[in-house]
């Protein structure tokens, strides 16, 4: 045979390396759910706190992604010499600033906004044209404190900036990373004012400056609180940290009236969330209590308090009453011995909408809280995918979904999710979103080799094993969008048949299922369901669940609380899909959660939800969330390099891991009909249960 002329070969290999390696990325993405997030549009308003007809709500930032847990610097003028501001635009004299959270980089960081003030209420709108505001990060990105963490509950003294972070390891799982930093703004440089291996929340600085206050659950840690922490108000020097003295037992979200006042909360043992004050003497080297006094009566909740010091008997709170199904801000004045003189601030101007942690300002002549901007304030619009910034931009994008276990189109052209009840499917970018099934299903996994296959099961989630829950295929109509799906049962037992995962050769799934009176798995016949094959993978008295097929078919990773069934905890571990290999990859120490693990492209790591970093903030201040503290992780298949990719207050979960790469932006919302503003505040806020108190005379 004629050699072939190395000339024409020469090109023919370059196309086809071109052809077939270039347009493949090496990156990849993982998608992940936050409840209600997406939904949240947080921004920061402001209103005129003596109570007129005429009052209005303002809203202060600028409705870009979510702002919230502001704070009124005292002096705004002095951050303009700070910063070398030009004054052209200020007479520094009427300067207004506000320090916040925001998360529109992809992670949360804090903000600065300055804006001209205005004397006279009657054109107060225009000082919020924003094209008169200066507006500017207040902790830029440098070595020491990177920007892949969470950045929360901003205070100014001086020129230093009190704040939470999240982004230095604790040395064992399920030990919050939370704790408070102190950056000097001139120069960047950042201290650590929490020991080592203590968390500490919600801090705030006493009007001198001198002292700063936390919640801190100190050297006990977390031990899976979701609702009140059980933390100690703990005292310590704004300057170095040094001098922590515990002066509360049993206390949250401290402020400060004066140098020797603190405000709280604590849940009361009649069971209401109350607003509680603390005397101390703070003249030695240490401070010292002297007395507490509870301030709100029983009959309605009331937490995050706020006080001024240039108005130290008027005391701002968030309340759920009987009266509303919201949460409001209200003040409490207690100046001129005017015990118990309650004034609505929210209800009565924006009824309909949760008011987050309120703040004053320095003349205590507003109000500002944060709550959801809704639809006619502007600002950009609910997410299908946000994007976050990511621990590793080289190898996947970081994205957020409007809806929970999405997964991807072996194609990456398709995502589904799940928005219960219905499992729904959009192009990932963004468009043709529709339901495909409207039962209520979880989770979603998509065939690899038949086109347009997805598995889902169909009955109610976190149930028990006889429950009807069983496993369907949805095909797809790729030809017509409109046409209905085609849906098969895989299986017929109805005894919480769930978490189907597919075979990368498209023959096999597995499930857990319950039908032997435990959850174990089981691999059954892809097409068919169980009718055409089935058998055992896992057997034992315990719960295996969650399972995920790897792509290079040798493994299935699962979550399994058989180290102490029926704790709740959870670890992943895998197996071979002939039953070998059994082995534990991740645990959150004892006790903890480790749970939907899913594999990366090229099998060598799993992306999984898990408790593992503890909760980074007072669920109270935040709206509903079942697990606080999901936070999304990836680990090694033998178990080592965790790492963390979120950090935030609210419960992330049910992540997956493509082989498709998408852009790093944003993707806009365009199923029809989604509500702005639609989440819980906290369930176990609830006057349900304790109407009838209520009702006999005690509140409103
Ligand atoms: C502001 O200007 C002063 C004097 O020119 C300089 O020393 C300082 O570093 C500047 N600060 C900032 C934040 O740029
Ligand atoms: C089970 O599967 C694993 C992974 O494919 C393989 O290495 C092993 O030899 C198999 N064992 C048996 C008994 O078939
Ligand atoms: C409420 O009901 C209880 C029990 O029914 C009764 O003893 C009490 O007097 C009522 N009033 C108040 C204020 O608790």
């Amino acid at each position: 045979m004629k050699k072939f002329p190395s000339v024409l070969l020469i090109p023919f290999l370059l196309f086809t390396f071109f052809m077939f390696f270039v347009p493949i990325r090496a990156t990849s993405s993982i998608v992940f759910t936050t409840l209600g997030r997406s939904l949240y549009c947080f921004d920061i308003f402001a209103t005129l706190i003596s109570p007129s007809s005429s009052q209005a709500e303002l809203q202060l930032t600028d409705g870009v992604s979510v702002n919230y847990n502001g704070f009124f610097p005292s002096s705004p003028s002095s951050l303009i010499s700070l910063f070398n501001l030009s004054s052209s635009s200020s007479r520094t004299n009427n300067i207004e600033g506000l320090i916040y959270v925001t998360e529109r980089s992809g992670y949360s960081t804090i903000y600065l906004d300055i804006y001209p003030s205005s004397s006279s209420p009657s054109n107060r709108r225009e000082t919020l044209e924003l094209r008169t505001r200066l507006h500017f990060a207040l902790l830029p990105e440098h070595d020491g404190l990177p920007s892949v963490s969470m950045k929360d509950r901003p205070s100014l003294s001086g020129d230093r900036l009190i704040f939470v972070s999240t982004h230095e390891p604790s040395h064992s799982p399920r030990q919050s990373w939370a704790a408070v930093y102190s950056t000097h703004l001139p120069t960047g440089s950042t201290t650590r004012l929490t020991p080592d291996d203590i968390a500490d929340f919600s801090p705030a600085v006493s009007p001198s400056g001198r002292w700063t206050a936390v919640a801190s659950s100190g050297e006990r840690g977390w031990t899976g609180e979701v609702q009140e922490l059980n933390t100690d108000i703990y005292v310590f020097k704004t300057s170095d940290g040094s001098a922590r003295t515990l002066v509360v037992e049993h206390g949250g979200w401290p402020c400060w009236a004066d140098d020797s006042t603190i405000y709280f909360h604590r849940k009361s043992s009649d069971e209401w969330w109350s607003v509680y004050r603390a005397a101390l003497s703070t003249h030695g080297d240490a401070p010292l209590l002297i007395s507490i006094e509870r301030i709100t009566p029983p009959g309605f909740h009331a937490f995050t308090p706020a006080v001024s010091a240039a108005a130290p008997g008027l005391i701002a709170v968030a309340t759920r009453r009987a009266s509303s199904q919201f949460r409001h801000i209200e003040l409490i004045d207690l100046r001129d011995g005017n015990i118990n003189a309650y004034i609505e601030v929210t209800r009565v101007i924006s009824p309909n909408a949760h008011h987050f942690n309120p703040f004053f300002s320095p003349d205590a002549r507003r109000i500002g809280y944060h709550r959801c901007r809704g639809s006619r304030n502007g600002g950009n619009p609910p997410l299908l995918l946000e994007n976050l910034k990511s621990l590793k931009p080289e190898t996947f994008s970081l994205f957020r979904i409007d809806g929970s276990f999405p997964s991807f189109s072996p194609d990456g052209r398709q995502i589904a999710y799940v928005n219960l009840p219905g499992v729904y499917v959009v192009n990932s970018d963004g468009s043709n979103p529709r339901e495909v099934y409207n039962g209520n299903a979880f989770p979603t996994a998509w065939d690899w080799k038949r086109k347009g296959v997805i598995y889902t099961s169909n009955g109610p989630e976190f149930a028990q094993e006889s429950t009807g829950v069983d496993i369907i295929s949805i095909t797809l109509n790729e030809d017509d969008d409109k046409a209905e799906p085609l849906i098969k049962k895989l299986t017929s037992a109805g005894k919480n048949n769930a978490f189907p995962s597919p075979s990368p050769d498209g023959k096999w799934v597995v499930f857990r299922s319950g039908r032997s009176g435990y959850k174990n798995l089981y691999v059954m016949d892809a097409v068919e369901g169980e009718s055409a094959g089935i058998y055992q993978l896992t057997e034992g008295p315990w719960s295996d669940t969650m399972c995920n097929w790897s792509p290079d078919g040798e493994w299935i990773a699962f979550a399994s609380d058989r180290d102490n069934p029926g704790s709740g905890s959870f670890s992943i571990y895998m197996i071979h899909p002939n039953g070998t290999g059994l082995r534990k990859v991740v645990h959150s120490g004892n006790g903890g959660r480790t749970n939907h693990p899913w594999f990366s492209p090229d099998s060598a790591s799993l992306v999984f939800t898990s408790d593992y970093a503890g909760v980074s903030a007072e669920p109270i201040s935040n709206p509903h969330h079942y697990q606080p503290y999901g936070e999304i992780f990836t680990v090694k298949i033998d178990g080592s390099e965790i790492k963390r990719l979120t950090h935030n207050s609210f419960e992330d979960g049910t992540p997956t891991w493509t082989p498709f790469f998408l852009e790093p932006t944003d993707v806009v919302e365009s199923l029809q009909g989604v509500a702005h503003c639609r989440f819980d505040d906290c369930h176990w806020l609830s006057l349900q249960n304790r109407i009838k108190n209520v009702l006999n005379g005690t509140g409103c």
